[in-house]
């Protein structure tokens, strides 16, 4: 997949399915299920770190685990997302940043938060060949900003940022946590595919965070998330399968042992 083809299939009535991935073995498995954009997101911070907000990551662990699922990914598009403050020192760090990304894995755009107030970083981004990927609506690096993660409802302000991030050059663009007629206005309005989560099923695709889709996240998941799977279980059921075998002297048997 590439940034044309995947910004060309708004429209032609193919819904766009697009999961997280921070690393080599889980990357090639949802590559190989066939979904068009795989996001090294940095929810890596929560999900993969256990820390409680997405801004602790940092560009350097970004890059690190982007490489790994670059060389995995053989079919999706891969996009990076720009950890806090990467892009918010001006447009040269931000092309410096995002460059390194580029540079430093197999992925092929970045995506940032931001609208009208990054319309100018977007832009120059673009002009130096990165292709990004805007997100718009509930920006969690803004968590202390916003007092928490809230579904965002000033209709006039979400249009705004939308327009400026889709002139500003933006190839497609996440929406988080706004209600669904005001994301099906945005993705009417936008010649780019809106990618939603938490954003109604009126938007060209639909994103989730890959640990919430196997039923491997901790106590509180959003209203937005659905399980497929239960991971949690599977594994603590295999480990502790695992444990009563060498307690009961079952494992290892002859078919495991050299002679
Ligand atoms: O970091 C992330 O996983 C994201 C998605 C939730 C869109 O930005």
């Amino acid at each position: 997949m590439t940034v044309p083809k995947f910004t060309a299939l708004k429209g032609t009535g193919q819904k766009i399915s697009m999961v997280t991935a921070y690393d080599y073995p889980f990357a090639r498995l949802v590559d190989e299920a066939g979904v068009e954009g795989v996001l090294v997101g940095d929810s890596m911070s929560m999900v993969v770190q256990g820390h409680e907000n997405t801004l602790p990551v940092t560009l350097d662990e970004m890059i690190y685990h982007a490489e790994m699922v670059g060389r995995a990914v053989n079919h999706a598009l891969v996009v990076v997302d720009m950890p806090f403050p990467s892009y918010h020192l001006g447009k040269f760090k931000a092309i410096e940043n995002a460059g390194r990304i580029l540079k430093e894995t197999r992925c092929q755009a970045v995506k940032l938060e931001g609208g009208v107030e990054q319309a100018e970083t977007i832009a120059a981004l673009v002009s130096a060949g990165i292709p990004v990927m805007a997100h718009c609506g509930l920006r969690p690096q803004n968590v202390h900003q916003l007092g928490g993660y809230r579904v965002q409802r000033d209709e006039q302000a979400l249009m705004s940022d939308a327009c400026a991030a889709a002139e500003a050059g933006a190839f497609a663009m996440v929406l988080e946590c706004i209600p669904r007629g005001i994301a099906a206005k945005i993705t009417g309005m936008l010649s780019i595919p809106t990618i939603g989560i938490g954003a109604g099923a009126d938007c060209d695709g639909q994103v989730l965070v890959l640990h919430d889709i196997l039923g491997m996240a901790s106590d509180y998941a959003p209203r937005f998330v659905k399980a497929y799977a239960n991971l949690n279980k599977t594994v603590v059921d295999a480990v502790r399968g695992f444990r009563d075998e060498v307690r009961g002297g079952d494992f290892p048997a002859a078919e495991h042992t050299f002679e």
